[in-house]
């Protein structure tokens, strides 16, 4: 389980982007992080991910300090993939996603690129294999950069709105692939697309000026603030 407790995170500007947040994602859940623009999600999975040390609080990974874990093992826990950081330019999508598992898991090549290949089918983009990152949708990229992440089988997968750049067809299709995935790791996934968090996950946290204003079911919780922030956000595709 990944506890946040009374985390605060303040930028080099004096801005508090987290302030005071304590939360708790459990395994075998999907967890939605909603919020609207600049309350503060990216930061938090910054914080999560350790790229960004909280001065406040504790962030903890089945009760050890986040920090305290020795990096490659840490690495191999939780695993992120932010909305701009997505493969090495200079290596096809296939060479990227077995990078690591062969590097740094020493699984064989041949394996790796089988089960590469076949996450990539998966997910409707077998065709990019041999495509170097440039000759790609983003989308694509970005789908492509989730599966990399997710053939090192973290305990916890962090996504940055994940679905920013799919339509609505590919965003159904990509729910159903990440439903599918929910035995092999927990997903914590930021999103602007209520339909989309609805759909996936179960429990879900609303922060709003750094702040957690609602945690619960995403249903209840969905419901709850409905009448206020909400609105604009779920309204759209409703
Ligand atoms: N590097 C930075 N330096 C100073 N302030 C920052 C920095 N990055 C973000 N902020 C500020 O911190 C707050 C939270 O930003 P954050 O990126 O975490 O929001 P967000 O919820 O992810 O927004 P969005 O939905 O637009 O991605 C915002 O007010 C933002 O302007
Ligand atoms: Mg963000």
């Amino acid at each position: 389980m990944i506890r946040i407790e009374d985390v605060s995170y303040e930028y080099a500007s004096g801005k508090r982007a987290i302030d005071g947040v304590t939360l708790e994602f459990r395994p075998g859940t999907i967890s939605a992080v909603l919020g609207e623009s600049g309350s503060g999600k990216t930061t938090m999975l910054m914080c999560l991910g350790r790229f960004l040390r909280p001065q406040r609080g504790a962030i903890t990974l089945d009760g050890k300090d986040v920090f305290e874990l020795p990096e490659a093992e840490f690495r191999r826990k939780v695993g992120i993939v932010f909305q701009k950081l997505y493969l090495f330019p200079h290596l096809t999508v296939l060479e990227n996603m077995v990078l690591a598992p062969v590097h740094a898991l020493s699984r064989p090549s041949g394996d790796a690129r089988h089960e590469a290949m076949e996450m990539l089918d998966r997910l409707g983009i077998a065709d990019i294999a041999a495509s170097y990152p440039a000759q790609v949708s983003g989308g694509q990229a970005q789908r492509a950069a989730i599966a990399r992440g997710l053939l090192l089988r973290p305990e916890y997968m962090l996504l940055d709105e994940p679905t920013s750049a799919l339509d609505a067809n590919t965003t159904d299709a990509f729910a159903e692939w990440l439903a599918d995935l929910k035995d092999v790791t927990n997903f914590v996934i930021v999103t602007h697309d209520i339909l989309f968090a609805r759909k996936l996950a179960s429990d879900g946290v609303y922060l709003s000026g750094g702040k957690v204003l609602d945690s619960g079911r995403v249903d209840d919780m969905i419901r709850h603030v409905r009448a206020g922030q909400l609105v604009e956000a779920g309204g759209r595709r409703d």
